[in-house]
């Protein structure tokens, strides 16, 4: 399933590319929609397929057994807002991805238990693509829950004492779902693979046995939380409502958007080169590219996809590893993902653009404070510091792709487009709380 969705992506933006460079000439009929706007039926089809009712249902994610159990997902969001899973007692995934702020933090890098070096993620619609973070170091969502829990400076917690408070507190709850808790009696306090040397000494000291026992508590943690993340979603922005009336050829479309917002789109789909990377329902192709983002640490700029393939293959939690649930058919993606990491180098997730204008600032570290200024990097389209910029202007990336060349104005309409694709975020189809 996640290799299809994937390929299909690849598909929709050769085909987006194809047409980009052809200028867009669509078919032979130039149709006036009743917004008094002149879209031809090629752009009509794109606008169509960018509409969040276009969005499938997230594909099952069959290395997690409890995916789509509502009781998975009740327990996994007690689990995710709960702080007892931090070192300090007081860092919850809330913490950093809070429902009151499209679930991130409005910061330019992660603040948990220490300061990190990338900026939160939204988590909504995170089921979607087959790669978690920026730099897709994980294959699921559930085993991407499962990294801030032991990193020192996010939960800063170790896997003797998660599966401790887990066993504590949510006990009934997890037998429930799981099966018999292993027992934990006579751990160390504090032991764990990916934590201090005194940890990692005490980790080593286990019996396979009791270090599989322990790391199965730990991966069904995060099976659970990925079953509540599952339960968010993007309900409808004034942008899928104009292309719901667009393509009703509703007479209402006018009301939809205004002047700015429409010129906004047409450069989106267009002379902007947007949709090339930002397509589909969720605005992201769910691949990886290097766009020339100024790096945070010049001295250590980020590598981004680059250092992550060798993690992803080698992460014991990942979906060929022991602790999924899915046979080896099922996790294609990995099998077949792009090993080469000189073409990754710098490159980062295209991001969804879903409720984009809420959550500032903008991309991976938060380097840019507010849309504008997203919009005029673009324009500029700079070389990378690290790797190649697929943008950057005659210099060595991808061979076909114009320069995206953008007056002020044009800049001010499409920050102001990218406003129309807020819309409330639901939970099992209801606002969320
Ligand atoms: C200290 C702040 C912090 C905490 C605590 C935290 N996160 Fe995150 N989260 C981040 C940052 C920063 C990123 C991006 C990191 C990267 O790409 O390297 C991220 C990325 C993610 C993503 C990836 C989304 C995507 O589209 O790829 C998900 C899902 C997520 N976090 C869920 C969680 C869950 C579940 C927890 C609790 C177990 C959690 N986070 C705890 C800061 C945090
Ligand atoms: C080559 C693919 C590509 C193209 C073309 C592209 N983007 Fe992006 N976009 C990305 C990637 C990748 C990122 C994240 C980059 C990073 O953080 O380093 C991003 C980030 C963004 C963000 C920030 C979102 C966030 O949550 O931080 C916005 C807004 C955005 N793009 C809008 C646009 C607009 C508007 C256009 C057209 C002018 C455009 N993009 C063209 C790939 C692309």
């Amino acid at each position: 399933m996640r290799k299809r969705f994937s390929l299909a992506a690849t598909a929709v933006s050769i085909l987006l590319a194809t047409a980009m460079s052809s200028g867009m000439a669509g078919g032979p009929a130039n149709e006036r929609s009743e917004a008094g706007e002149r879209w031809t039926g090629e752009e009509i089809r794109i606008l169509g397929s960018m509409r969040i009712g276009m969005l499938p249902a997230a594909p099952a994610d069959r290395s997690n057994a409890v995916d789509r159990l509502p009781a998975a997902a009740a327990l996994g969001k007690r689990l995710f807002n709960d702080t007892r899973f931090s070192g300090n007692g007081a860092v919850s995934c809330a913490s950093c991805h809070s429902p009151d702020k499209q679930f991130q933090d409005g910061l330019a890098v992660g603040k948990g238990v220490g300061v990190g070096s990338r900026r939160s993620m939204p988590i909504v619609g995170a089921g979607h693509g087959p790669w978690m973070f920026w730099d897709g170091r994980k294959d699921s969502v559930w085993s991407q829950a499962l990294g801030p829990l032991e990193d020192a400076v996010e939960h800063g917690g170790n896997r003797t004492r998660l599966a401790r408070v887990l066993a504590t507190h949510y006990r009934t709850d997890y037998e429930a779902l799981f099966g018999r808790m292993p027992d934990l009696a006579g751990l160390p306090q504090d032991a764990g693979p990916n934590g201090s040397a005194d940890e990692k000494a005490a980790w080593s000291a286990l019996s396979a046995g009791r270090r599989a026992d322990v790391s199965r508590v730990f991966a069904n943690l995060g099976k659970s939380i990925a079953a509540y993340e599952k339960t968010l979603a993007y309900g409808p922005a004034p942008f899928d409502r104009y292309a719901d009336a667009v393509l009703a050829r509703d007479p209402a479309a006018t009301q939809l958007l205004d002047r700015q917002q429409l010129n906004g789109l047409r450069l989106f789909i267009g002379k902007g080169q947007c949709v090339t990377c930002h397509n589909g329902p969720l605005l992201t192709d769910q691949h990886f590219h290097n766009t020339g983002v100024p790096p945070r640490d010049r001295d250590r700029p980020d590598r981004g996809r680059a250092a992550a393939i060798a993690r992803v293959q080698q992460d014991e939690f990942n979906c060929l590893g022991p602790f999924s649930d899915a046979d080896a058919s099922a996790c294609q993606e990995l099998a077949f993902m792009v090993t080469d990491p000189a073409p990754l180098e710098g490159a980062f997730k295209t991001p969804s653009l879903r409720n984009v204008a809420m959550r500032p600032p903008y991309m991976h570290a938060g380097q840019f404070a507010d849309l504008e200024e997203v919009v005029a990097h673009y324009a500029s389209s700079p070389a990378a510091a690290l790797g190649h910029s697929e943008l950057a202007h005659g210099a060595g990336g991808h061979g076909e792709r114009q320069p995206i060349r953008l007056s002020q104005r044009e800049i001010r309409e499409l920050a102001a487009f990218l406003g129309t694709l807020t819309g409330p975020i639901l939970e099992q189809g209801r606002p969320h709380n």
